[in-house]
């Protein structure tokens, strides 16, 4: 399909065919299209669960409260975001850099190189580095202060990172929204959910956050609640 016609093609469906399954293959593959997806620092600070299990997929409509497009959903992924990761990615990025640009001594890495490596050494730990919330609040107005002089990152507290990583997950999500239109399949986007009791069917941790829960299948013709609704345009759109 031309990119366009994907676009246009795909839709929020709240009712899938019981007769049509998807193939697990697939799903997947959309699922690794997903991770292409531009993303903050490329720290890849996402997971996503591919459920097919017929029990889980039960539990899991029902933490999405049955809502129709969960209830007929033949396989779900959930979207998950785990900024509690950040120094696995950093530890992962330094040791694929230095297979890439090799162990030598500092003076001899490229510009390039050294700055890559200062990046993922120094300014994303300052950036994730957050003790309970404290350092991120002091970090914060200490930005702030400097911001009166010059234009400064300000993406500093938990909630400014929490922001960051469920950005990113949620272009993967489009990826991965896209990649299915285009597969022939359809998909819902939910937010709607008990995001506790998903995160403990999926046994993850205090510091993983549901992005959201995907609903996958494919649509029956009234799966698709009428037109597609969008505001004039000229309200949201701003040329400057
Ligand atoms: C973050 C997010 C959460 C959403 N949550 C739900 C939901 O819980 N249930 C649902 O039926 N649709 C949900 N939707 C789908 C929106 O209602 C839908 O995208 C919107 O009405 C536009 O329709 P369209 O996707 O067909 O263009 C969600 C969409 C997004 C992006």
């Amino acid at each position: 399909m031309e990119f366009k016609e994907v676009v246009l093609k795909r839709r929020s469906v709240r009712k899938f065919d019981p007769n049509k399954k998807l193939d697990s293959k697939i799903v997947r593959d959309c699922l690794e299209l997903a991770t292409l997806a531009p993303n903050s620092s490329n720290m890849q600070l996402w997971e996503f669960y591919h459920v097919t299990s017929p029990d889980k997929l039960k539990k899991l409509s029902n933490y999405c409260f049955d809502q129709n497009a969960a209830k007929t959903a033949q396989q779900m992924v959930v979207l998950v975001t785990r900024k509690d990761k950040w120094k696995t990615r950093v530890r992962w990025h330094v040791k694929m850099m230095e297979g890439k640009f090799g162990k030598k001594k500092w003076e001899d890495y490229s510009k390039r190189e050294r700055f890559a490596f200062t990046y993922y050494k120094k300014i994303v730990p300052v950036t994730y580095a957050d003790f309970g919330g404290i350092l991120g609040w002091i970090k914060y107005l200490f930005y702030w202060l400097i911001g009166f002089f010059r234009p400064i990152y300000r993406q500093a507290r938990h909630s400014d990172m929490r922001v960051v990583v469920h950005k990113t997950q949620a272009l993967a999500a489009q990826n991965f929204m896209l990649a299915m239109t285009d597969a022939g399949y359809d998909t819902c986007p939910m937010e709607g959910s008990d995001t506790l009791r998903i995160k403990k069917l999926l046994g993850l941790p205090f510091g993983a956050e549901i992005n959201m829960v995907i609903a996958c299948g494919v649509r029956l013709p009234e799966g698709v609640y009428g037109d597609r609704i969008r505001l004039p345009f000229e309200e949201v759109y701003h040329k400057v």
